[in-house]
């Protein structure tokens, strides 16, 4: 079997790339590392001991996309590719929507005229926007806050009306909780440029010495402690969520949707001292004022997943929390 994977140097591209190798899947990755590393290609390469083929394209270069159709055969896509900053896709929504949107059509269209017509997509929690009771269950109304989130959203409805147009397609959409931690090896990653926006990346920059406080976003939400509760997954059980899809869509045709998350709500404080105790280090916070958006919490019915595509998540937080630090400790700059 021979997967395109777009996106693939990403933080959970890579890893699932990582998990395609060791299950002897051929791969082709495609990606520009407008958010990624170069050197992430020979991690992989070394994590694996295994090769794959590597495009440096852009999902949106249709020519490209052709010619790589045209000279393999491929069975199956799991597109990742995408810009995923909430707070950037506030700010300057039409770059989200070009990119994230036409990119997705461009790769529909030449999947469809190459019959290549399996398909595994990178969706989110975030198209739940704020739901009214929890857990969250696929078939929950959908709603989005942020130009990012309806990218998602508004991709999803495409895929179900391009299936609706051709029942030989076969779509498996995964939307994911809140992943996090690393690759055990300490390979691969996540390591935004900059300040982090999401809480993992941020506490590790804090444990690390590179920032010096973390700002705990409100603790006057209606939860245990007052901090947001999210579903926090280990990146490698995503990873091998992604594996599972692909046997269900090679044996299915149809398009349906799978929470990928653990089912288990942490609050921040939760994460903070978790981490701490794992890793032996202190984490300074302060308590500021809520950041706009944000929800009070927010943590999947995994129960489906389970059912239709045998996955479920197996590391627990400490696993998430150590895997993260080894990750920064072995890459510090
Ligand atoms: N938080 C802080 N301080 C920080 C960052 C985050 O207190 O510096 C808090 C937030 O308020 C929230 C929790 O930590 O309660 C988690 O925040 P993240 O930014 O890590 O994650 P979100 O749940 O807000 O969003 C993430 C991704 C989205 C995705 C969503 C899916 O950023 O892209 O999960 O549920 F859509």
């Amino acid at each position: 079997m021979t997967v395109l994977v777009t996106g693939g140097t990403g933080y959970i591209g890579s890893h699932t790339v990582v998990e395609l190798l060791e299950n002897k899947i051929k791969v082709i990755v495609i990606d520009n590392f407008t958010n990624s590393k170069r050197e992430v290609v020979d991690r992989i390469k070394k994590i694996t001991g295994k090769d794959f083929i590597f495009y440096e394209k852009d999902v949106c270069d249709k020519e490209a996309l052709r010619k790589i159709f045209q000279k393999h055969s491929i069975d199956a896509v799991i597109h990742f590719a995408g810009y995923k900053a909430v707070g950037e896709s506030v700010k300057d929504p039409l770059k989200y929507y070009q990119n994230n949107l036409f990119s997705t059509i461009q790769l529909l269209q030449v999947m469809d005229e190459a019959d290549c017509r399996k398909l595994v997509f990178s969706s989110s929690a975030t198209v739940y926007g704020n739901p009214k009771t929890l857990p969250i269950k696929e078939d929950f109304p959908l709603s989005t806050t942020n130009p990012y989130g309806t990218t998602k959203w508004m991709i999803e409805q495409i895929l179900r009306d391009v299936e609706r147009s051709n029942s030989n397609w076969s779509i498996a959409i995964l939307r994911y909780f809140n992943p996090i931690g690393a690759h055990p090896s300490g390979l691969l990653g996540e390591d935004p440029n900059g300040i982090p926006n999401n809480l993992m990346p941020y506490i590790m920059k804090v444990a690390n010495h590179e920032l010096g406080t973390l700002n705990v976003f409100g603790n006057d939400y209606n939860t245990k402690d007052g901090t947001g509760v999210r579903d926090y997954i280990h990146v490698v059980d995503l990873a091998k969520g992604h594996l599972k899809a692909l046997d269900k869509i090679a044996k299915t045709t149809g398009v349906d949707a799978y929470n990928l998350g653990t089912g288990i709500g942490y609050s921040v404080l939760e994460m903070i001292h978790t981490f701490e105790k794992v890793n032996g280090v202190k984490i300074n916070y302060r308590i500021t004022d809520r950041r706009p958006g944000d929800i009070d919490a927010c943590y999947a019915d995994a129960s489906y997943a389970e059912k239709e595509l045998g996955w479920k998540a197996e590391k627990s937080l400490e696993d998430m929390c150590r895997d993260a630090y080894h990750y920064i400790v072995q890459n510090k700059k």
